[in-house]
């Protein structure tokens, strides 16, 4: 591409000044199953990044210290994390955006939208876990929208599998190849480093006190006589036949098939003793993609064209000093300015974006600049919906953004009836998020349905009405398990006492069981049972 072009952006040098921009960006999500050690890893890498000065003030446990992307009250009580925020910092000259995402399977229909918004992911595993059920699921999210996957295993300073089986299982289970770049040497008590594959060299690791300031790392070479009298001559030993092994049977590292989604490398390490974090980082930010093209409805865009971003989520009241709503935005072509005029291309509303802030938990700074990848807050006056665009050009909107499908739904009744405004008010800005979905009985007289993936989020839905809109209500978990989408005759779909409006007024019936499901549809074969959409 040339660089001395005027670019839609304006001057030659603007653009320049973008193309560099975006090349040294570096967007992506953390994947793994609850306890791995996301929350953990995350704050190394910040630590690393120099975001934070000491690690350790910020872990996620239930009663005390959190990270500073954990900040919400519920997820305080239960040491969870639920809201996905997004931090950023600098290293080796790259400007990192790290999307955190919920590690809970109740979340996985927010997490699936953050995702949307990373260009790489990090699967994080727990070395005598392996593959766990919430991993599969994250990694399949991955998987469909092809991002390329990093792969991090940790807790190596306890007992691990076999690694050879660990990275068998991960081919078997997740279908992807799985090729190490670095090797451990030992486990557990014995675990006394890495063997860096690619560059040859071993890096010894020392316990530093609670993992609270950088290890150190002295380099060897994997036949230095000395390693032995480092490492004991039984490690030693057992190093160098799996670095034969694997030099001998495994095939090398393909970048191209690490892009294209087909082939996750592997790094070995202990997140809680900084083991292995410093040199997975120097690694990921030469390996992981800068933000590339997005499809739109007008075609691809390259990141270089003019100004466009796309809301993937909406959250409303997330700090206790800034109650309002906060629409996250990620850049995904051009130079955003603050003030900037665009269009919302849903409505062909005008706006300026004149209100944009950072996203690192509580702390909120204003957003001046940002490039292709970056995630901007903005104040969402109730215009944005999750999968809306707001460009310079008025025609680019996004494919469809699809959702989880419910499997579990709940009805609910409002304790103090005269809070019913409030009630509506809170009901549309937490459904908008995407906290539950909503389905309204057709005949209006009853309260509204909420439809969850999993009945941790109606508890979230629960706490956070009572919380932040002073609202109580009861809820009742239904025997329902399914929905399905109608078309067909309406007058015919609203006879079913059972059917009901998702939030857009699309007919939809609730099921008990697939039998149930079969049942009516046979019985009613004037109705039309839409697919679901694609299955996640
Ligand atoms: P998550 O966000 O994926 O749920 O995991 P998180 O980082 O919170 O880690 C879950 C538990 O695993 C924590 O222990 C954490 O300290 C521990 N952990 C994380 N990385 C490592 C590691 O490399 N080695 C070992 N041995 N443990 C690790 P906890 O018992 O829940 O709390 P804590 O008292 O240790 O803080």
């Amino acid at each position: 591409m040339t660089t001395h072009n005027v670019g839609p952006n304006g001057t030659g040098s603007e653009q320049t000044r973008l193309e560099h921009e975006i090349a040294r960006r570096r967007t992506f999500a953390i994947i793994s199953h609850p306890d791995a050690g996301k929350t953990t890893i995350t704050e190394k890498l910040l630590l690393y990044g120099g975001a934070i000065q000491q690690a350790g003030s910020v872990t996620a446990h239930a009663g005390t210290a959190h990270t500073k992307s954990d900040w919400m009250s519920i997820e305080q009580q239960r040491g969870i994390s639920i809201s996905s925020s997004a931090l950023t910092f600098e290293f080796l000259g790259r400007h990192i955006n790290l999307l955190d995402t919920p590690g809970h399977q109740d979340f996985s229909e927010d997490t699936y939208r953050t995702l949307t918004a990373a260009d790489s992911a990090l699967m994080v595993l727990d070395a005598a876990r392996g593959v766990q059920a919430q991993t599969e699921k994250l990694f399949a999210v991955c998987r469909n929208r092809g991002i390329p996957i990093l792969t991090f295993v940790n807790k190596l300073d306890r007992p691990a599998q076999d690694i050879f089986e660990l990275l068998e299982q991960v081919e078997s289970t997740l279908g992807i190849t799985a090729i190490p770049l670095t090797w451990p040497i030992g486990d557990g008590p014995d675990f006394r480093g890495v063997y860096d594959l690619v560059a040859k060299q071993v890096l010894l690791f020392e316990r530093v006190a609670r993992g609270k300031s950088r290890a150190p790392v002295s380099v060897k070479s994997v036949d230095d006589p000395e390693l032995g009298a480092l490492v004991g001559v039984a490690l030693h030993q057992k190093l160098q036949e799996d670095v034969a092994l694997i030099e001998g049977a495994m095939p090398p590292f393909d970048h191209a098939a690490f892009l294209a989604g087909e082939l996750t490398p592997v790094f070995f390490g202990s997140a809680m003793n900084n083991f292995g974090i410093e040199h997975f980082l120097s690694t990921f930010v030469d390996l992981a993609p800068a933000p590339g093209s997005v499809r739109t409805t007008q075609g691809v865009r390259p990141p270089e064209a003019g100004f466009t971003g796309f809301i993937f989520k909406l959250q409303a009241n997330m700090s206790r000093n800034h109650r309002d709503r906060t629409a996250y935005m990620r850049v995904a072509s051009g130079h955003f300015e603050r003030g900037m005029d665009v269009t919302l291309t849903r409505t062909g509303r005008k706006l300026r974006l004149s209100q944009a802030h950072t996203l690192f938990a509580q702390d909120r700074e204003k957003v001046e600049d940002a490039y292709p990848g970056d995630i901007v807050g903005l104040v969402n006056p109730g215009v944005f919906r999750i999968g809306d665009v707001v460009s310079v050009d008025a025609r680019v909107q996004l494919p469809d953004f699809p959702r989880f499908t419910p499997e579990v739904f709940a009805t609910m009744s409002l304790r103090d009836v005269t809070k019913r405004k409030a009630f509506h008010k809170g009901l549309e800005q937490l459904t908008e998020e995407g906290v539950v979905q909503v389905f309204y009985p057709t005949d209006g007289a009853r309260d509204p349905y909420l439809g969850a993936v999993g009945p941790l989020q109606f508890e979230v839905f629960q706490a956070r009405l009572q919380e932040e809109y002073g609202v109580d209500i009861e809820m009742h978990v239904t025997s329902y398990s399914l929905v399905r989408w109608l078309a067909g005759d309406a007058s015919q779909v609203a006879r079913f006492a059972r059917s009901v409006e998702d939030d857009q007024g699309r007919p939809v019936m609730l099921f008990r069981s697939n039998f149930d499901l079969q049942y009516t549809q046979d019985q009613h074969p004037e109705i039309e049972f839409l697919p679901l959409p694609k299955d996640l």
